[in-house]
């Protein structure tokens, strides 16, 4: 029994492959029942890292305990709490959804296996492609039953490698739903992946995976604060009106897009700065015809600390 809300903590993780150094002190911890992100660019450590929390691999140092269990010392029960569904899904291609959900059933010793795959099949809406082997199966479909078959085991962990690569849009968003009604229902989800809206969508907590450091982590606001500047962009009617509010505005960084009759100035995001615009325009009896204000994205925050570090 764990007493407090955390249900992953990982510890100064470091890995190696020979002389490559893949994880560098990787420090996080995640909360019970909340949606965790790791968003990492390609050969950041996302993999390495999933693949030490659901013991598959073993970390150089560092220590890591899931609901309380450490990873190394009590990897049996470590493997009862989670679910592991990779990055290429795990499913068998000659066998049916159903019989794979029944196999797994069986592994897990579950009472009523036939029961357990129908009521994961209505749930995860591969009931009519149920009895067709899953070699026949789109990547949307194939995911889903990949996730299904970690469900079988009653998880209160669930990893997700990567669990829209590769999807269509639509797919994306259904397997987003999917994402969140697991952690609804109160399993703890830790997800990689390298699409940032991905992670602003569905995370409750962020950690920006960079060379296998982490170099910044927060929740989706607490990242945007470490971009503290916006924009505000402006629209006029008119070529005149655009040359005039960038000689108004000259004492701040403007920057022209003609072509849409905008400008567009950076901001401190202060309330001082933005009266201060207006009041200028306002004086001049310039004629504004659209302001909006621009607040940074996290492509923003995760370029900026790509770049810096
Ligand atoms: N078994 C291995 N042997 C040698 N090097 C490895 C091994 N597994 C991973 N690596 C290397 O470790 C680094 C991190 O790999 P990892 O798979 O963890 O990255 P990732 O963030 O999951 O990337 P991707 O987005 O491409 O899946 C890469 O440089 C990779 O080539
Ligand atoms: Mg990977």
């Amino acid at each position: 029994m764990i007493q407090n809300d955390t249900v992953i903590s990982v510890n100064g993780l470091e890995k190696s492959y020979k002389n490559l150094k893949v994880l560098k002190k990787v420090d996080f911890s995640v909360k019970r029942g909340s949606i965790f992100a790791l968003l990492g660019s390609n050969g950041a450590g996302k993999t390495t890292t999933i693949k030490i929390l659901s013991t598959l691999a073993k970390a150089d140092k560092g220590s890591v305990k899931i609901c309380g269990f450490d990873v190394l010392k009590q990897a049996d029960k470590v493997r009862r709490e989670i679910s592991l569904t990779g990055q290429y899904a795990a499913v068998d291609e000659v066998l049916t959804g159903r019989e794979n959900l029944q196999l797994i059933g069986k592994l897990h010793h579950i009472h009523n296996v036939d029961k357990k795959a129908n009521e994961l099949l209505e749930k995860f809406k591969l009931l009519d492609a149920a009895d067709r082997p899953a070699s026949t199966y789109s990547g949307g479909m194939r995911r889903r039953l990949d996730i299904a078959m970690g469900l079988i085991g009653n998880p209160s962990v669930i990893f997700l490698d990567e669990p829209t690569t590769g999807l269509d849009p639509q797919s994306r968003i259904a397997m987003w739903n999917i994402i969140k009604e697991l952690s609804a229902s109160g399993i703890t989800v830790l997800l990689t992946t390298q699409y940032l809206e991905e992670a602003e969508q569905l995370a409750d907590e962020i950690a920006i995976l960079n060379e296998g450091k982490i170099v910044a982590k927060g929740t989706v606001k607490e990242l945007k604060k470490l971009l503290p500047y916006g924009h505000i962009e402006l629209r006029f009617g008119d070529e005149n009106g655009i040359k005039l509010a960038c000689d108004l505005l000259s004492e701040y960084n403007v920057s022209l897009d003609e072509k849409n009759s905008t400008i567009s100035i950076v901001t401190d995001g202060s309330i001082k700065q933005m009266a201060d615009i207006l009041n200028k325009l306002e004086k001049s009896n310039l004629l504004v015809l659209e302001l909006s204000q621009i607040k940074p994205t996290l492509e923003d925050v995760f370029l900026n600390i790509i770049g810096e570090n």
